[in-house]
């Protein structure tokens, strides 16, 4: 009969491969575990996607370059790529338009956060056309 230290240093030797995988794996996890944690935290704090939200609920009338689509020209839809268009706007009107809707356009307080409203208004803004100098 072998010292029971022996077989139990020869188990250990024997199953390393599976200690390493085990710390692989908890490393892993505990990795997983901030980056979830940092991104439900973006998600509280100010950063917004709002590239993303435009084009998931708004592209479907004013396409992701905000010239709009058929649909959205059928029911009237602005150019937001035309710098008189954007001229003519208040920073104030747009978002009054996006929080109560206007005519066609729907309503978007019902649906979205009020921090999700602001951040489209500004990413309308930045579908103008580039200023050439
Ligand atoms: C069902 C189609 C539709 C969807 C979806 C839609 N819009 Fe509109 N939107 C319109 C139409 C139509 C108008 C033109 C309203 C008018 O002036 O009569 C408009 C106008 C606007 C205006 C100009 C408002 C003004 O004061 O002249 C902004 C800004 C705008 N939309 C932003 C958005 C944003 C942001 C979203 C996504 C959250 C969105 N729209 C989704 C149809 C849509």
């Amino acid at each position: 009969m072998r010292h029971p230290y022996l077989l139990w240093r020869s188990f250990l030797i024997r199953d390393n491969w599976k200690k390493s995988t085990g710390y692989a794996l908890s490393f892993l996890s505990c990795f997983c575990l901030c980056f979830g944690f940092s991104t439900v935290y973006g998600q509280e704090g100010e950063e917004v996607d709002a590239k993303s939200l435009f084009e998931y609920h708004c592209a479907t009338c004013h396409g992701a370059d905000g010239k709009g689509t058929k649909r959205g020209h059928e029911l009237k839809a602005p150019n937001f790529a035309d710098a008189n268009w954007q001229a003519a706007k208040t920073d104030e009107e747009i978002l009054n338009s996006v929080i109560n809707g206007k005519n066609k356009m729907p309503r978007w307080s019902d649906k979205l956060q009020p921090e999700e409203i602001q951040a489209l208004a500004r990413y309308v803004r930045k579908l103008a056309p580039e200023k050439r100098s």
